[in-house]
C-alpha cells in the first residue's frame, strides 16, 4: 500500500467501521481486505478521501458528502467564523441565507451557532440540495433549502429583509480548470468551482443584488479566489467593506456590511 499511513488508517477504519486508531490491519477478514484494496486503488487514482469516506468536518459539525457537492474546505469554516463575529446573536426576527449551499455546510453550521434565526440554503442544483437535506435531517437542525439561480430563489417578501448573506460561490475562471490538480477535476462538480472566463462573474453578482436584499446593517460575507482581492473592493463599492485573509495570508473573504460601518 502506497498511501501516507493516517490515509491508509482512515481508510482500514472505513471497511471496519472502527474508529481510526483502533483499526488495524492485520485484524481484517478476507473480504474487509478485498474492500479496502478497491478503496486504496480509487485513492490511488485520485478520488478525493473524503468521498471515499463518505464524510467531512466542518466547524462543529460532521457532514454526509458524496460527488453531488463540493467537499467543504478549511477555509470555509473561517468564512463561516467571519460570520458568527459579525452578526454576534441572533432572535426569531433574523433571516440568514446562504447562497450556493452545496452539501449545507455553511448553512447547518449557522443554524448551530444561531438556533433561533430563520436559515435558508440555496442552491440552483437539485442533487446538491437533496444532500444538503440528507444532512440537515441527520443533525437535526432546521434549515430551509430552496432552488434557484443565487437570490431568485429567495421568496420576494425578504426582498430589503436579510440580516445576513453568505457565500461560497464558484470562483475560478475556465482557463484555470485544466491546472487543478486531479483529485478536484477528476471528482468535484465544475459547476461548483467553474465562474466564467474571469472568475469573478458570480461574486460580481451577489454585490449586485444582495445590496437590495439586504436590510440596513446587514451583512454580506463571501469566499474569494487569492487574486481576487483588489477587484472586489471595487465590485462590493456599495458596501463598506474589507478583504480578509485566510490563515495562510492569502486575501480569501470579502466582509461586506450595508449601510454601517463593517466591525469585522
Ligand atoms: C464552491 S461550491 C460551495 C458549496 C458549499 N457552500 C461549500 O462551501 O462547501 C458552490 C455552490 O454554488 C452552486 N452554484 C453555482 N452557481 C450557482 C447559481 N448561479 N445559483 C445558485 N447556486 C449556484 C453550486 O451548485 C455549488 O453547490
Amino acid at each position: 500500500m502506497d498511501l501516507p499511513a493516517h490515509e491508509a488508517s482512515r481508510l482500514i477504519a472505513v471497511v471496519t467501521g472502527r474508529p481510526p486508531h483502533a483499526a488495524r490491519k492485520e485484524d481484517l477478514t478476507s473480504r474487509q481486505s478485498a474492500a479496502l484494496a478497491a478503496l486504496v486503488a480509487r485513492r490511488l487514482a485520485g478520488e478525493p478521501l473524503q468521498y471515499l469516506e463518505g464524510s467531512a468536518a466542518f466547524g462543529p459539525l460532521e457532514v454526509a458528502v458524496d460527488r453531488r457537492a463540493l467537499i467543504p474546505r478549511p477555509e470555509t469554516e473561517g468564512l463561516w467564523e467571519l460570520a458568527v463575529a459579525a452578526l454576534g446573536d441572533a432572535g426569531p426576527g433574523t433571516t440568514i441565507v446562504d447562497l450556493g449551499t452545496g452539501s449545507g455546510v455553511l448553512a447547518l453550521a449557522l443554524k448551530h451557532a444561531f438556533p433561533a434565526a430563520r436559515v435558508i440554503g440555496t442552491d440552483d442544483r437539485d442533487d446538491a440540495l437533496a444532500l444538503a437535506a440528507e444532512n440537515a435531517a441527520r443533525l437535526g437542525l432546521d434549515v430551509e433549502f430552496r432552488c434557484g439561480d443565487l437570490f431568485d430563489a429567495l421568496p420576494g417578501t425578504l426582498l430589503g429583509r436579510l440580516d445576513l448573506v453568505v457565500s461560497n460561490p464558484p470562483y475560478v475562471a475556465e482557463h484555470e480548470w485544466d491546472g487543478l490538480p486531479v483529485e478536484v477535476r477528476g471528482y468535484e462538480p465544475r459547476h461548483a468551482l467553474v465562474a466564467g472566463p474571469t472568475g469573478t462573474e458570480v461574486l460580481e453578482r451577489i454585490a449586485d443584488d444582495g445590496y437590495w436584499w439586504l436590510g440596513v446593517g446587514g451583512y454580506l460575507l463571501c469566499e474569494i479566489g487569492e487574486n481576487q482581492g483588489p477587484s472586489m473592493e471595487l465590485a462590493y463599492g456599495a458596501f463598506d467593506r474589507h478583504i480578509r485573509r485566510d490563515l495562510t495570508g492569502r486575501d480569501r473573504y470579502v466582509v461586506a456590511r450595508k449601510g454601517s460601518p463593517c466591525c469585522v
